[in-house]
């Protein structure tokens, strides 16, 4: 019987990697694709301003560029846009190469998103890959955040990533190809404290990335949504000056990923037209523990989730633990100050 079921098993695992490369997408090739990439204002920061750190999104820019695509790059401010250009240009491997920039609020209008995409798709052909890098972070306490913060994330981080999807998914769809990048978080997979904004904008944005998939997949449109990890950014030293000390805590468990990798495992991901891209072991653990209903693009990935998905329950236990002894711990400390400070 024993040997029956083992068999089954064997025969069923062989049967699943025959038909895996029927479910894995064709590879997009970037040299000569034409990439969009959104980003957030600060992410342009040049380089030399903040000791070596840039944002992901100009860091996918100059990953495309070494691959030979051409780039639009959309931002708010055109000043940031004009130097950031110069920085990403020097990246390009031929001279035909273009880094067009327009800047626009990719989360106020969509009427002008709208106009900027087909600006762009004038001047550089239609849209091959969308990166959708616009997001801002902010952390505090439920009742501390400003109240109007959580209207902006969301405007920012998802609203931000609906726009301009939506401004390209139609030629993609006449083309029967394309790919969109969304760029959620850990956070996005896992709610921790101090991120009572910020979290659901970034569970938003793989909400929408998974109704998206089931539509445009068969127009050969494969999704893929990033979950980095804190990454040495400048919006994350922004971010870092007003974190709460158990956020603090509880993100010193991981360590701090560099933009340049980060960017690297992100575009690799998005033209195999993987629906997950995560970085690191930690990473690996929360993909893993969080693919739920999740398209497959990927039978060997399958396969280790089903594998892995117990024993990573097993782990997260204690993780969970030590992340809810931080916060007992910080709130114990806060009360006896508190108390100190009263009884002077
Ligand atoms: C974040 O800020 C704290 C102090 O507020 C500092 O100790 C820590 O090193 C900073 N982290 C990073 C990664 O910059
Ligand atoms: C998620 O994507 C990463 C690559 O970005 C891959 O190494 C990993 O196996 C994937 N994880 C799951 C659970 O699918």
């Amino acid at each position: 019987m024993l040997l029956l079921a083992l068999a089954f098993t064997v025969a069923f695992v062989l049967l699943l990697y025959m038909v895996s490369p029927l479910i894995s997408p064709k590879a997009l090739k970037l040299a000569g694709a034409h990439v969009v990439d959104l980003v957030h204002a600060c992410c342009l920061t040049p380089a030399l301003v903040t000791g070596g750190s840039s944002g992901i999104g100009k860091c996918i820019a100059i990953e495309c560029l070494k691959q030979g695509a051409f780039i639009t790059l959309v931002a708010r401010d055109e000043n940031k846009l004009l130097r950031a250009k110069k920085e990403i240009e020097k990246n390009a491997i031929n001279d035909k190469q273009v880094v067009l920039c327009i800047s626009v609020d990719v989360s106020k209008d969509y009427g002008q998103v709208e106009n900027v995409i087909k600006q762009a798709q004038e001047k550089l052909g239609p849209v091959d890959m969308l990166v959708n890098c616009a997001g801002f972070a902010v952390s505090g306490k439920f009742e501390d955040v400003d109240i109007d913060c959580f209207g902006k994330l969301m405007e920012v981080n998802y609203l931000g990533s609906v726009y301009p999807s939506r401004a390209v998914i139609h030629t993609m769809k006449e083309r029967r190809m394309g790919r969109i990048v969304f760029v959620s978080s850990q956070a996005g997979q896992v709610g921790l404290f101090g991120y009572t904004a910020y979290s659901p904008t970034k569970f938003a944005v793989r909400g929408l990335a998974e109704a998206l998939q089931m539509e445009v997949k068969p127009y050969n449109i494969y999704v893929t949504v990033a979950y980095p990890p804190d990454t040495d950014t400048p919006g994350f030293q922004e971010e870092n000056k007003s974190k709460p000390l158990e956020t603090q805590l509880i993100s010193e468990t991981s360590n701090v990923c560099q933009a340049e990798h980060v960017a690297r495992v992100i575009v690799k991901d998005a033209t195999q037209g993987n629906f997950n891209s995560s970085i690191g072991s930690d990473g690996y653990m929360l993909s893993s523990l969080t693919c739920g209903m999740s398209p497959v693009t990927s039978i060997t990935e399958v396969l280790q989730q089903v594998i892995t998905m117990g024993l990573f329950r097993i782990i997260a236990l204690f993780y969970l633990g030590s992340f809810d002894s931080i916060v007992r711990r910080c709130m114990i400390q806060r009360e006896k100050s508190e108390h100190e400070n009263k009884s002077k």
